[in-house]
């Protein structure tokens, strides 16, 4: 079966006092363990460090995740992260195709692709975000679209350990919007991405992969979310910032 995860991804929010602060602080908001439920922060690459000895000094029972990667191994790729430099700082995770970094930066998915066959190489586990944008959605196309941007991102990818890849389905209307789309919405794009991973790389490895909701999940709301068949735990942003609440929704998946 496969273990629940609840993911913080905290964006470009907390200097690295302000992120040490909040490690500690969720150290000892989940000092009595987390079940089965995997844990993991995913803080600005800055704070990815001091995150790290706070983790090792308190024995806090998450792990640590960055937020982005680039493929390359080194070399002159100014302002970029390689895969290497964040396992060599304890990074296990990384987050990748985020929607806010397909906006903004302009990321593909054959980059997303890229990132996520570079960090396996290097043992660190893919989160690869997903998601359709309100007009998709609107347009009633929202499960096709997800279904082609797994395929895509998914391409060429090896898969023996089904625990070491996760999705997160983050529908772009309902991320810091708090307009979060309902559990059966979630579940009809989830089981449409497990659906697609059984087709590309079996049955088997499908049902052990995770796949996560994001968008204004909270404490008072991820129990729902948690109750679907496909949905295997949530990527929460906006309320990963405070220990407690993140530690509430942890809570709740135990
Ligand atoms: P939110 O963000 O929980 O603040 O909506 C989720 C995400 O973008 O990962």
């Amino acid at each position: 079966m496969r273990n629940r995860m609840i993911a913080g991804n905290w964006k470009m929010n907390k200097t690295y006092t302000e992120g040490v602060e909040l490690a500690e602080g969720l150290a000892s908001e989940l000092q009595d363990g987390t079940g089965s439920v995997d844990v993991v922060v995913c803080p600005p690459a800055v704070d990815l460090k001091g995150v790290a000895e706070v983790i090792e000094q308190k024995k806090a029972p998450f792990a640590l995740g960055a937020q982005n990667v680039y493929w390359e191994e080194s070399g002159a790729y100014t302002g970029e992260t390689a895969p290497d430099m964040l396992t060599n700082v304890g990074a296990t995770y990384c987050i990748i195709g985020h929607s806010e970094r397909r906006g903004y930066f302009g990321e593909t998915d054959e980059d997303i692709n890229r990132k996520a066959k570079a960090l396996m190489k290097h043992g660190i586990v893919p989160i690869s975000c997903c998601g359709e944008s309100l007009e998709v959605r609107e347009a009633g196309k929202h499960v096709e679209f997800v279904v082609d941007q797994i395929k895509k991102d998914t391409e060429g990818l090896e898969i023996t350990d089904p625990s070491k890849y996760v999705i997160a389905y983050e529908p772009i209307w309902a991320i810091g919007t708090g307009k979060t789309a309902t559990a059966d919405d979630a579940q009809e794009v989830c089981g449409a991405i497990r659906k697609t991973l059984a087709e590309i790389f079996g049955q088997e490895i499908a049902d052990g992969i995770r796949v996560l909701y994001g968008g204004s999940a909270k404490p008072n709301n991820v129990a729902g979310f948690l109750e679907k068949e496909d949905v295997d735990g949530a990527l929460v942003g906006g309320a990963s910032l405070k220990a407690d609440s993140f530690a509430a929704m942890v809570k709740a998946a135990m």
